[in-house]
């Protein structure tokens, strides 16, 4: 752990929205008189009808409920671009820069998107779509993603963003779980110069499960094949229909999206996030946390979150909040490292970029080129820089501050979830001193506690153990959608009474929170969340495979790769072509970012006497740590251990 502490600057603590005393004093007030702090917080909506209570939320299984707001009506759609009409319709909402730094960028006003996003819900409605109708959304990073999804809010269909990275089947799936009967896709994308067939997916998805209408945005111009009666493009779809689409009057509690995501079990979870509480936290968070608000001149510093619209950053940092916030924002289709190794730094360059946001996996690939690539660029207009997906490590955070940021630029590393909404840890610039690979302190209403993992029992002061929030905050995840049960389970049972994040942390004496990754069966491939079990399952489907145990690896460049141990049938042989095959396998089966890094043939696993896979040992091995298995007696054959150490393939 670093134990350099890097104080506030006086700029930033003299001109922030939130200082240091403000900082203490809101989040005093936030736990202590929640109804009144977020009466307050909640005017920066707009809201339709005004909400009677605020906060109705009980953790306890026999009352288990969560609802904020309630009575409130309004529409998040309508928060992101109508209001902003009249003061800043002709100001830019939306800086498109291409894959290609020599294709054209696309500038988009408020006044373009509210038009843009009106006759898209139009359409939509026009194709049958109505209130609480599931819409799955499959484009790659272009202007029409965050068109599809705000036109979506504006007539209370309820969005489901899959990335455009998943395979055809993952794509079914999450189709099928929702029930939805409409897809919009793009007929490919680009990344690094390189087309992705976004609609051939679509179409191998649609042999497993159907839908009545496919939209298909027309982006690189591939000659794509339309079914006819299902599919249609996009301009099609628009052409001739009305520009005023009047904004669907939300219930604060009515669903705004779901968004598929893996956890330790089973299958992807649908997290639906509710309208209300959403808009109040991802604007608040998105307004302190990158303490977002107009520079001297009166224009809006230009922001830039790297995030793709298929993960929750996304969803709350690239389309919701900042639009809220009537920020200019820069949207990137590309890659970090195409044309070469300079262009987040050229893009930064190109659009004068005040606030930029990124995974650190990123950072340390690009760490990894060299300085060059970023001190032959200017980044004199780089003001604040943020971190979010995973753990940073000191390393990393060092050179983004030092090399990038040229010292100059504080770091927010924001700690939070899919299941969150926005920032739950996060320093806030101008009032919290900065620990490299911390992220700091509490957002307002939020109440972390370490539990010891065992016992269960809260631990004060400083020390480690299961991170749980004690009580609901407004972004929080409402259900698995379609099954309130799941939900419960899933984060609820463990530690009864509190939200349990899946994440160990340790609380220093400062009273700092030190994220240090999954303790559940979930790893982060990249600031990407990847369910062990749903690679097994996806290795066992394969003919040649009876059994598979995947456990995650430190990855100097990932953060976790994926080490798989598989155990193949009878009379197979355990070749070099086998495990390539498998390979492909997995990444055909779920997509790219679930491809394994390591794969070990093992003539079986170690298991407990009563057949229980010892996922511990597992992960000694894979972590090259095979000095300290610790107690491997309850093995029902200890042997198969020492076969496994021997044979590890040496990466
Ligand atoms: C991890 C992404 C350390 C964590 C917004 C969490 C982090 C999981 C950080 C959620 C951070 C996210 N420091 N770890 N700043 N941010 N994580 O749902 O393990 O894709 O539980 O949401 O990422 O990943 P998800």
């Amino acid at each position: 752990m670093s134990a350099a502490v890097f104080p506030v600057p006086e700029d930033w603590a003299d001109k922030a929205l939130i200082g240091e005393d403000s900082y203490a004093e809101r989040y005093a007030r936030s736990i202590a008189d929640p109804d009144g702090f977020w009466r307050e917080e909640a005017k920066r909506i707009t809201w339709l009808e005004p909400f009677d209570t605020v906060k109705d939320t009980s953790f306890d299984k026999a009352d288990f409920h969560i609802r904020w707001f309630t009575g409130g009506k309004l529409n998040i759609c309508a928060n992101a671009l109508d209001r902003h009409l009249v003061e800043r319709g002709e100001q830019i909402a939306i800086i498109w820069e291409p894959d290609s730094p020599g294709d054209p960028v696309r500038r988009i006003t408020y006044r373009e998107l509210h038009r843009d996003v009106s006759r898209f819900a139009n359409a939509l409605k026009e194709r049958g779509v109505a209130k609480g109708d599931r819409v799955t959304i499959y484009l790659p990073m272009v202007p029409e993603a965050a068109i599809a999804m705000l036109a979506c809010a504006r007539i209370g269909a309820i969005h489901s963003v899959v990335f455009a990275g998943f395979s055809p089947d993952a794509l079914a799936g999450r189709i099928e779980d929702c029930g939805s009967r409409i897809v919009v896709t793009a007929d490919e994308g680009l990344r690094g110069g390189k087309t992705v067939p976004l609609k051939a997916n679509v179409d191998a998805a649609l042999e497993k499960v159907a839908v009545d209408t496919v939209v298909v945005f027309n982006h690189t111009g591939a000659d794509v094949p339309m079914v006819e009666g299902r599919d249609v493009s996009w301009s099609d779809a628009v052409a001739g229909v009305a520009e005023d689409c009047a904004p669907e009057p939300m219930d604060a509690e009515d669903p705004l999206f779901i968004l598929y995501t893996s956890g330790s079990t089973g299958k992807p979870k649908g997290v639906l996030h509710t309208t209300g509480g959403y808009a109040v936290w991802t604007s608040m968070t998105h307004q302190y946390v990158f303490d977002y608000q107009p520079n001297e001149d009166g224009s809006m510093p230009v922001y830039w979150c790297a995030a793709d619209v298929g993960w929750v950053t996304g969803h709350s940092y690239v389309v919701y909040a900042p639009l809220m916030n009537g920020a200019t924002q820069v949207m990137f289709e590309g890659v970090p490292n195409f044309p070469d190794h300079s262009r987040f730094w050229d893009i930064v360059d190109k659009h004068q970029v005040e606030i930029f946001y990124a995974a650190p996996t990123a950072l340390r690939a690009l760490m990894r080129e060299g300085d060059e690539y970023v001190t032959r660029t200017s980044r004199a207009s780089l003001k604040l820089l943020g971190s979010v997906g995973e753990p940073i490590n000191p390393e990393a955070w060092d050179w983004y501050h030092r090399v990038v940021g040229e010292r100059r630029c504080p770091i927010v590393d924001t700690w939070w979830q899919t299941e969150t909404g926005g920032a739950m840890i996060t320093p806030l610039p101008g009032a919290i001193d900065l620990k490299p690979g911390s992220a700091s302190k509490p957002m307002f209403g939020v109440q972390p506690a370490l539990l010891d993992a065992e016992s269960g029992k809260v631990l004060e002061g400083a020390g480690q153990g299961a991170l749980v929030i004690t009580d609901s905050w407004p972004g929080q995840m409402r259900t698995v959608y379609g099954d309130d049960q799941r939900f419960f389970d899933t984060y609820f049972s463990q530690y009864p009474g509190y939200y349990f994040t899946g994440d160990g942390c340790r609380r220093d004496e400062d009273g700092y929170y030190w994220i240090t990754g999954r303790i559940d069966d979930v790893i982060n491939v990249s600031g990407h969340r990847m369910g062990t079990a749903e690679v097994e399952s996806a290795l066992v489907e394969h003919p040649s495979v009876a059994e598979a145990a995947v456990v995650g690896m430190p990855h100097e460049v990932k953060g976790q790769g994926i080490y798989a141990y598989v155990t193949t049938t009878a009379g197979t042989d355990d070749s070099e072509d086998l495990r390539k095959e498998l390979v492909q396998w997995v990444r055909k089966e779920i997509g790219p970012i679930a491809t394994p890094d390591v794969i070990q043939f093992a003539p079986s696993l170690p298991k407990t006497r009563s057949g229980k896979i010892m996922r511990r040992i597992l992960r000694k091995i894979a972590e090259n740590d095979t000095g300290s298995l610790g107690d491997t007696s309850t093995l029902a054959d200890p042997s198969v251990v020492e076969d496994l150490v021997a044979n590890r393939p040496q990466a």
